[in-house]
C-alpha cells in the first residue's frame, strides 16, 4: 500500500453518532448522513459503525451512493437527499429508498418505476422554508401530497425541510423556518394527509435547535467529529474527529541558499535548507492554496510547505528537525504526538470549511479503518454503479 493513506477512527465515529442519538432523545430517530462517501470517510464502514451506534436511516444525496451500501447488505431506510433526475428513478425502485421529492413529476416518474418493481416508495415532501435550492412552496405542499395520495405505487413517507444557517450565532432565521415548516405540517395534517416523519434539523440544528429534532434528524458533520460553527465551534458538545490523513518523507534534499523548489518557482531558499518531499498532492486532497501556506507535523511538530503543491507531491521544509529521516510519517489532517492539524485549520487557510476537505480526499487514497474487527481493513469507494446491472 502507498505510504499516503487515510485513518477512520471508527470508535469515534460511533462516539459521534451516540451523542447525536442522546441529544435527540427517546423519541427522535437519527439518520446519519453518509453522502459524499461518509464527507471523504468511506461510506460502507462509517454507515456501518452509525447504524451499530444508534443511527437508524442513512442519508445519501443521490441515488448511485445508496448502491454499495445496499451491496454491502444494509436494510435500513435510506433516503436520497438530493433532487431525483427521470433517469434515476428506476435506481431508486431497484434499492427500496426513500427518495426527497421537490414536485409533482417527481413523485409520478417514481410512481412509474416503483410500480415497474412491483414496490411502492416512500417518499418525503420537501418544503422550502428559506433555504432557497430545492422543495416545494408551503402552499403547494397539500396539491402535491392529494397526488401522491392517488398514485399507486408511492407513499408519502415524511415531510421534511432544511435550515440555511442554523449554526449562525443569531437563531432567527432557523427559527422563522421551523415556524413555516410547523406551520406546512399542520395544514397538511388539517387536510387529513399527516406526514408519518417530520424531519428538519442538520447537525447545527440538532445542536443548537431543540426545538427542531421533531421525528428523526439528520446529522452529517458532527458525526466525523466536526462542529458546524467551524473553529469557532468550541470544545462543546466534545466531538471527536475521526479522519488522520497520513504520508511518509519520500526524499530529503538539501537545497541551498537561492534555490528554488517546486512549480512557478514562488519558493526561493532564504538560506541553506533541508527540504523533505511528500508523495501526496492535490490529486489525494492537499489543496494547491496551502501551497506556501499550509503546515504538516513531522515528529510532533509542524513544518511549512515551501513551494507550490503539486498533483502528487509536497515539499516541506525540515530544516529544524535534525533527526529527520525517509520514511519518516507526515501527518496533514489529524493528529501526531502532542501535535494537532484539524480539517477547520486546513480548510480556513484554503478559505473553505472543514466539509469540503474533508470531501476532497481523493478515491485514489486508501482509508484503513481501526478498530478493523467489523470491517474491511481497506474500504475504497465503489466505482459508479453499472447501469445495466441495474436494470
Ligand atoms: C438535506 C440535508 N440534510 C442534512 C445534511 C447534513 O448537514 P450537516 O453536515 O451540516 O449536519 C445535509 C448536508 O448538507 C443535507 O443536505
Amino acid at each position: 500500500m502507498r505510504p499516503t493513506y487515510v485513518e477512520i477512527d471508527l470508535a469515534a465515529i460511533a462516539a459521534n453518532v451516540g451523542l447525536a442519538c442522546r441529544l435527540a432523545g427517546p423519541g427522535t430517530q437519527v439518520m446519519a448522513v453518509v453522502k459524499g462517501d461518509a464527507y471523504g470517510h468511506g461510506a460502507v464502514p462509517v454507515a456501518k459503525a452509525a447504524l451499530a451506534a444508534g443511527a437508524t436511516w442513512l442519508g445519501v444525496a443521490i441515488p448511485e451512493e445508496a448502491v454499495p451500501l445496499r451491496e454491502a447488505g444494509i436494510a435500513c431506510g435510506m433516503l436520497v437527499l438530493g433532487p431525483v433526475a427521470p433517469d434515476q428513478a428506476d435506481l431508486v425502485a431497484a434499492h427500496d429508498l426513500d427518495q426527497c421529492v421537490s414536485d409533482q413529476g417527481q413523485a409520478e416518474a417514481l410512481d412509474r418505476a416503483a410500480r415497474a418493481r412491483g414496490r411502492v416508495l416512500g417518499l418525503h415532501l420537501k418544503v422550502d422554508t428559506g433555504m432557497g435550492r430545492v422543495g416545494l412552496r408551503p402552499h403547494e405542499i397539500r396539491g402535491v401530497a392529494e397526488k401522491i395520495r392517488s398514485l399507486p405505487s408511492v407513499r408519502l413517507a415524511g415531510l421534511m425541510t432544511h435550515f440555511a444557517e442554523a449554526e449562525a450565532e443569531d437563531p432567527r432565521f432557523a427559527g422563522e423556518q421551523l415556524a413555516r415548516f410547523a406551520e406546512a405540517a399542520r395544514d397538511l395534517a388539517a387536510a387529513g394527509i399527516p406526514a408519518p416523519l417530520r424531519h428538519a434539523a442538520n447537525s447545527a440544528a440538532l445542536l443548537f435547535l431543540p426545538a427542531a429534532r421533531l421525528d428523526l434528524v439528520r446529522p452529517g458533520i458532527m458525526l466525523y467529529g466536526y462542529h458546524p460553527r467551524g473553529p469557532r465551534g468550541g470544545p462543546e458538545p466534545p466531538l471527536r474527529p475521526a479522519l488522520r490523513l497520513r504520508t511518509a518523507i519520500s526524499q530529503i534534499r538539501d537545497v541551498a541558499q537561492g534555490e528554488s523548489v517546486s512549480y512557478g518557482r514562488t519558493f526561493v531558499a532564504p538560506q541553506d535548507l533541508r527540504v523533505a518531499t511528500l508523495p501526496v498532492g492535490y490529486a489525494d486532497g492537499c489543496g494547491r492554496l496551502l501551497s506556501n501556506r499550509g503546515q504538516v507535523l513531522i515528529r510532533g511538530q509542524r513544518v511549512p510547505i515551501v513551494g507550490r503543491v503539486c498533483m502528487d507531491m509536497t515539499m516541506v521544509d525540515v530544516s529544524r528537525l535534525p533527526d529527520v529521516r525517509v520514511g519518516d510519517e507526515a501527518v496533514l489532517i489529524g493528529r501526531q504526538g502532542a501535535g494537532e492539524i484539524t480539517a477547520d485549520e486546513v480548510a480556513e487557510l484554503q478559505g473553505t470549511i472543514s466539509y469540503e476537505v474533508l470531501c476532497r480526499i481523493g478515491p485514489r487514497v486508501p482509508r484503513v479503518y481501526r478498530p478493523a474487527s467489523r470491517v474491511p481493513r481497506v474500504y475504497r469507494p465503489a466505482s459508479p454503479p453499472d447501469p445495466a446491472r441495474a436494470s
